[in-house]
């Protein structure tokens, strides 16, 4: 199983992705490439990180903004996710409007670089292990006392989780490893 995990992590980490994009977005550097969570391991995620009614959460790179959906519709939090490409914020913000969740869920079309995570009590991440090194001084300048962040797959090299749940089987015979941080 282990090494179905390893596949799929390689799949994620060798995906190509370009260091900066062209055009319009050519400020932004693009920190993973889409390949979605299972939703039986996101709701794992929201579980591990104790996501509460009411609490704010933002998923850095939300691509088809299935965290963000969950974490409003099942847990009835406020959520935010941050998104860059064009075509996966308008497939997430059409879902938010057609599941009536606009009130509590939306994605901000941007680079998650440039966000202010400072309301946040969970951030969810799905980023390539580099990609976290650079997002980490930027969260633990924002972020306040008490938040959690909850990796998928690829930890913070920089900092102690406060602990890691093994999943074996997400239903497609893939094994995922989460890591729970908190400030
Ligand atoms: C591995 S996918 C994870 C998607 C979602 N969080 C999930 O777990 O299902 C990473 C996402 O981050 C987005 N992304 C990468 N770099 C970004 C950046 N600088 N700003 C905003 N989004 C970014 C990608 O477009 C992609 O949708």
């Amino acid at each position: 199983m282990r090494y179905v995990r390893l596949i799929a992590l390689a799949a994620l980490a060798f995906c190509p992705a370009a260091p900066r994009l062209q055009g319009q977005d050519k400020q932004i550097e693009k920190l993973a490439p889409y390949y979605p969570t299972p939703e039986t391991v996101v709701d794992k995620m929201l579980q591990l990180g104790g996501l509460k009614q009411g609490e704010k959460m933002f998923d850095l790179g939300s691509g088809d903004g299935r965290i963000v959906i969950m974490a409003a519709r099942k847990y009835k939090a406020d959520a935010t996710g941050v998104e860059f490409d064009e075509s996966l914020y308008k497939q997430s913000m059409e879902r938010i409007k057609n599941l009536g969740l606009a009130a509590t869920a939306r994605i901000i079309h941007g680079d998650l670089m440039k966000q202010d995570y400072s309301s946040a009590d969970l951030i969810t991440v799905y980023l390539l292990p580099l990609s976290n090194d650079k997002v980490s001084p930027l969260l633990e300048k924002q972020m306040k006392k008490g938040a959690r962040v909850v990796a998928h797959d690829f930890e913070f090299s920089a900092w102690k989780p406060a602990k890691i749940e093994d999943i074996d089987d997400d239903g497609e015979g893939r094994s995922h490893r989460l890591y729970l941080y908190r400030r």
